[in-house]
């Protein structure tokens, strides 16, 4: 038998390699029980079930609240709290996008706006909000320092809105990439709040570095 000469086993084991990072990820895509989940209750997206975890012990939403959801595109947690909240309640999703899928309640609004432009008016007509969500995230470039950068630009964005159109005693959730400067955020953002608690909840993808942070009994702007 001939052997094969060393470009065509570089050539044979470079396709093996390949056909192993495809099966790698195959088997993430199919082993993710959150996503399926998802499609099976007819949620846009797994985030659903982090926002679904908090309100299960903390108990956040009740019918009748107002809440602002920024980054709510594909539309998770608008559809959760818009179920949660009921038709005496009032959802406002806003994104960069719309949400590509439609089926949300007469009771949700959307808004296709840039958080870090100046505040969009129309949110100052509906104030105050008993809870601002922040889901927002940057489109992440893989360099960690630009993304934590980006993340934390954006829960600033989020704190500004908040600050202004949370009602006291309601409550903000917000997503943050992990980092010295948002630990230093958080800090200073603890005392508006009865009540400030970290948290990464079990559908976090295990690569992730997001938190969420959550603070209950907003005390009002200062
Ligand atoms: C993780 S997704 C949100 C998922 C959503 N919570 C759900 O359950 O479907 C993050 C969203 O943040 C939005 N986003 C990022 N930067 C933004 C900005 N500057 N202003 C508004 N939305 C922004 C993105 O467009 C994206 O849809």
């Amino acid at each position: 038998m001939t052997q094969p000469i060393a470009g065509e086993l570089v050539s044979v084991l470079g396709n093996k390699l390949k056909d192993c990072a495809l099966t790698i990820k195959d088997r993430r895509r199919l082993d993710d029980h959150y996503s399926r989940l998802a499609r099976k209750e007819g949620y846009p997206a797994r985030s659903v079930y982090k926002l679904g975890e908090f309100d299960q012990k903390y108990k956040l939403f009740r019918p009748e609240l107002k809440v602002l959801d920024l980054g709510c595109a594909p539309g998770g947690w608008t559809l959760y709290a818009a179920q949660k909240v009921g038709p005496r309640g009032l959802v406002v999703g806003l994104d960069l996008k719309a949400p590509s899928q439609g089926g949300f309640p007469p009771w949700v609004r959307l808004l296709v706006a840039d958080l870090l432009e100046p505040i969009p008016s129309q949110l100052s007509d509906m104030k105050p909000f008993d809870v601002v969500l922040s889901d927002m995230a940057p489109k992440t470039t893989g360099r960690r320092e630009v993304d934590q950068a980006r993340s934390l630009e954006l829960c600033q964005a989020a704190w500004a809105v908040t600050e202004q159109y949370l009602r006291a005693g309601g409550f903000y959730l917000f997503k943050v990439f992990e980092s010295p400067e948002a630990d230093e955020l958080v800090k200073q953002l603890a005392p508006f709040f009865s009540r400030q608690v970290r948290l990464k909840p079990k559908a976090t993808r295990g690569q992730s570095t997001e938190i969420f942070i959550l603070g209950l009994g907003f005390k009002g702007r200062s």
